[in-house]
């Protein structure tokens, strides 16, 4: 039977040639190829401002001293095993995310409202959310994302089944918020669509709306349009420092008593970025919805990768449920989200002092990891041929890539670049 079905279908393999010849070479991914490109640059004075990851003083990667206690911890309990967690991941540690995000005095918790799964860290949350969305949501099935976005949110919602579109955010003119662009926007799409929004710390522009101007979005989401709200959560506690006043959006959202989705990340907020640890947390009406979406969110899940990994879980959750480690946590996380706004005021100083063109005030109006420079792309390109500085094409530099010693140095190739170019 074999035999007769080869005789019929002669495959390129078997004629000696690849079944995958055909195959185009891909482009780097624009966030992650900038790293590529910066390894192979010989120069002993580059600098990464690509990467979306905080580095010390030092330039070096961060592992937290709470992160590393809690893992030493985790190690020395003979207790533990490597069983298979459930589809949704470890109980405990769902409590704690969506308590962490919703606060602890939530009533959406206490009425049993909200179903949570431990996912792959936030691009994880969001597309298993996506896919829930693709299957279940009786509404519209197109998700408006920010314009710009943080460039992965355009890939993984299509591939979810869902339409994206994009609505106005930034204004290249003031360097902030587009407030009535994104409301004209927003009052324009149909009824009942889904609205990505970034719960703080906006990436890449790190232009955040006022309290005031969230409250406006709020009332067009539910009084005028039906929307339903997707907060993308990559950042709590990096924008403020503050774990609660990065929350603050999302819980006005479920205060409301309106439904939710809400992914988390713990990537950068506890320095875990390769644990892939986050949670995604669905807030509905009624208990009894809660628990049929979560039985659905399962046969989402099961096909994808069966079950989530449990070391960065564990880490969080024993982080989460200590209150010593917990505090700690939050020493630690402040400690980072002021180096990253010493930076700002250092590389604003900088310029002000060479005098470069321009109005740099939004470098230290704008919030989180990175700044919105508004440097062109061949102003960027020049910065990285002629000094080695390397970031993405849109201008975006990441703070926590700067440190006292390479200000100077990227305060006057900056300088230059908006001299020449200007
Ligand atoms: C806005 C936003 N969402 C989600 C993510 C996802 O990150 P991760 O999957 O590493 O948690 C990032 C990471 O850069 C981000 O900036």
């Amino acid at each position: 039977m074999q035999d007769s079905m080869a005789s019929l279908s002669v495959s390129p393999a078997a004629a000696g040639g690849s079944c995958f010849a055909h195959v185009q070479q891909a482009p780097e991914d624009p966030i992650l190829g900038i790293t590529v490109a910066f390894n192979k640059d010989p120069s002993p004075v580059k600098v990464n401002l690509g990467v979306g990851a905080y580095r010390t003083e030092d330039g070096k990667p961060l592992l937290l001293n709470v992160v590393r206690q809690a893992e030493l911890h985790l190690v020395s309990d003979e207790s533990r095993n490597k069983e298979y967690l459930g589809i949704t991941g470890i109980v405990h540690f769902n409590k704690l995310s969506a308590q962490l995000i919703l606060g602890s005095d939530s009533p959406a918790i206490a009425e049993n409202r909200v179903v949570t799964a431990q996912c792959l860290s936030g691009t994880g949350s969001l597309r298993v959310g996506g896919e829930f969305l693709g299957r279940h949501y009786s509404g519209q099935k197109i998700i408006y994302v920010p314009s710009p976005t943080w460039g992965n949110h355009l890939k993984i919602f299509p591939l979810a089944g869902l339409e994206a579109r994009t609505y106005r955010y930034y204004d290249p003119r003031t360097k902030g918020l587009d407030y009535e662009g994104m409301l004209e926007d927003l009052r324009a799409a149909p009824n009942g669509s889904i609205l990505l929004l970034h719960a703080c710390a906006h990436n890449p522009t790190g232009v955040d709306p006022s309290q005031e101007q969230w409250e406006g979005i709020r009332r067009v989401v539910r009084e005028e349009k039906q929307f339903l709200p997707f907060f993308d959560c990559a950042y709590q506690g990096f924008a403020s420092g503050s774990l609660d006043n990065d929350a603050w959006a999302v819980r006005r959202f479920v205060g409301d008593g309106g439904e939710v989705f809400v992914a988390q990340s713990y990537a950068k907020n506890m320095g875990l970025y390769a644990e892939r640890v986050g949670a995604l947390s669905i807030i509905v009406k009624e208990p009894a919805v809660a628990t049929r979406v979560e039985s659905q969110l399962k046969l989402v899940i099961r096909p994808m990768y069966s079950t989530p990994p449990t070391h960065g879980a564990s880490i969080v959750t024993l982080i989460l449920s200590s209150k010593k480690w917990f505090e700690e946590w939050k020493e630690e996380l402040k400690a980072m989200a002021d180096r990253i706004r010493s930076m700002r005021h250092e590389l604003f100083n900088a310029l002000k002092e060479r005098q470069t063109p321009g109005n740099w005030e939004h470098i230290l109006n704008q919030i989180g990891m990175f700044t919105f420079t508004g440097l062109s792309k061949e102003q960027v390109e020049y910065m990285r041929r002629e000094d080695h500085i390397y970031m993405t094409l849109d201008g975006r530099i990441s703070m926590a890539g700067l440190n006292s010693r390479t200000v100077p140095q990227v305060a006057d190739a900056i300088h230059r670049a908006v001299v020449k170019f200007s």
